[in-house]
């Protein structure tokens, strides 16, 4: 997609669709509104008199025809109070026209950003909006496919921003970077929306190679028999039951010069279970075909790797992906079998359905290896997590303070909305076992710090947080800035950390 910044005036635009947004309260006689009111011979004052629209945000009113205009389409959307306005109010505007437009076939069009939203971050977060807004998951539907379209972009090909006052190098910048941050997204979306027959541990792991390779990455996947050779005996316990054979993908950044690349580099570590049947521990199935999203985390670092790779940050960064597929089968591990993880620690396996804690395991201490300044794992991880904070905040645990501080605060910058949960030793008890070193899972509630507990255990010293996204990973409803299906949680998070 194409993305202009222009100073044109929205009356002087010509085009296939203008978007205006508008603010609660205001009045077509405000002095943004004014001039198009007088033009189309008083249309938005009528448009505005009525119940239809008051400009609650993400309120859309479709306008054919404006006399007076050189356009056949305006589209009025609405803001909300003023009051609120920051860079997430460009998201949701141009998010919603996105969406809107993509539902009649627009394929180009002009949206007014306001003045307050038109700094770097405003421009960046409204042109992710516009690339994430209009994607769909209908990828299989035959109709869909003999079309020329991606159905996981929006039918616009040129999104032009019409911004008041001048246009900055910086402005500029925004808008790049909202761009590499949505291909980023889509390509995470897809990775998740795909299903277990056409996503496993090989396939994900080639789709890794071929996106970093174009981002300009290095990246190595180690097969089975290397991580046999290697000692990573969660993984491999977990994958045991399965016909498909694991893989574990290695992406890193460098970057440029030998001081910015010597620092300590930040670990990004993600769950990839490419289907989670609960193993021996079976699931029940009513829902059991959402497990094809189980490697949303491994799906988000690889996209946030890719974005890394194009926006050349001064630190290195390193991402980590076990991907594995968890099965019942004759050779499957089975409750009360005990493993050696990577890190050399025995760990029982109560429940098979805990898998996800196991190949991270043997990933955090891979990381550990590394000696990075910080660990962030993302995992779709507990149903506790989802019990506890619904579908709005991702859980946070961690082992050092001031690391999660900057993560939380770098969340809150991004737009994603992470929760911590408390740590305290009083819950180490939760994963002690009689036979092994740990077990892993609690006698007792709460599930996510249990998760949490056992993962704490192969990170040592290192800054470590852990992000439980299981349940902000999909949204089965519209969002004013997204439409329904994976939303690609972590990205916008990782390529902030890194860019810090
Ligand atoms: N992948 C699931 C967690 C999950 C649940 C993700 C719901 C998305 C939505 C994970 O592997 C799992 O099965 N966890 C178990 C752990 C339990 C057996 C201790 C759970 O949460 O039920
Ligand atoms: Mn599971
Ligand atoms: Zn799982």
């Amino acid at each position: 997609m194409k993305t202009i910044l222009s100073r044109t005036p929205a009356t002087d635009y010509r085009g296939e669709a203008l978007v205006i947004g508008v603010f609660k309260s205001e009045t077509a006689t405000s002095p943004r509104l004014r001039k198009i009111d007088v033009l189309t011979d008083g249309l938005l004052t009528r448009a505005m008199s009525g119940k239809e629209f008051s400009g609650r945000k993400g309120q859309t009113l479709f306008l054919y025809d404006p006399q007076g205009m050189g356009i056949p389409l305006l589209l009025l959307i609405g803001l909300g109070s003023p009051d609120t306005i920051d860079s997430e109010t460009g998201r949701i505007l141009c998010g919603t026209a996105a969406h809107r437009l993509n539902s009649i076939g627009v394929t180009g069009v002009a949206i007014e950003i306001p003045e307050e939203c038109s700094d770097p971050a405003g421009i960046r977060a409204s042109v992710e909006g516009f690339m994430i807004g209009g994607g769909g998951i209908g990828a299989y539907k035959t109709e869909k496919k003999t079309g020329r379209r991606d159905p996981y972009r929006g039918s616009c090909s040129t999104l032009t921003l019409l911004c008041p006052g001048t246009i900055t190098k910086a402005m500029r910048g925004g808008a790049a970077t909202g761009s590499t941050v949505a291909e980023a997204m889509i390509l995470t979306r897809r990775l998740v929306n795909t299903p277990g027959n056409l996503m496993t541990p090989v396939i994900m792991a080639g789709e890794a190679r071929k996106a970093c390779r174009a981002a300009g990455i290095s990246c190595t996947v180690m097969n089975e028999k290397q991580l046999r050779e290697r000692g990573f005996r969660g993984m491999l316990a977990v994958n045991q039951g399965s016909a498909n054979p694991p893989r574990l993908v290695v992406m890193r950044y460098r970057p440029e010069g030998a001081r910015a690349a010597a620092r300590p580099p930040l670990a990004l570590v993600g769950k990839g279970i490419t289907f989670d049947s609960g193993g021996i521990s079976i699931k029940p199935s009513k829902g059991m075909e959402k497990m094809k999203a189980d490697m949303a985390g491994a799906a988000a670092v690889i996209g946030a790797m890719t974005a890394i790779g194009r926006l050349k940050p001064s630190r290195p960064v390193i991402g980590i992906t076990p991907l594995c597929e968890n099965m019942p089968s004759g050779s499957a591990i089975r409750p009360g079998d005990v493993i050696t993880s990577y890190a050399g620690t025995t760990i029982e396996v109560v429940n098979t359905d805990a898998e996800g804690r196991l190949i991270l395991a043997d990933a955090l201490a891979y990381a550990v290896e590394q000696k990075p300044e910080g660990i962030v794992d993302i995992a779709t991880l507990t149903g506790a997590c989802v019990t506890a904070l619904g579908h709005v905040y991702a859980g946070l645990a961690s082992n050092d303070s001031e690391w999660s501080e900057t993560v939380v605060g770098t969340a809150r910058m991004s737009g994603e909305k992470v929760w911590p949960m408390p740590m305290d030793t009083e819950y180490d008890k939760l994963v002690e076992s009689e036979i092994a070193d740990v077990r892993n899972t609690g006698k007792e509630s709460p599930g996510m710090i249990t998760a949490a507990k056992l993962l704490e255990k192969f990170v040592g010293d290192t800054p470590w947080v852990h992000l439980d996204i299981a349940g902000v990973e999909w949204q089965k409803e519209t969002r004013p800035w997204s439409s329904p299906g994976p939303t690609a949680f972590g990205v916008r998070l990782f390529v902030d950390l890194a860019l810090r």
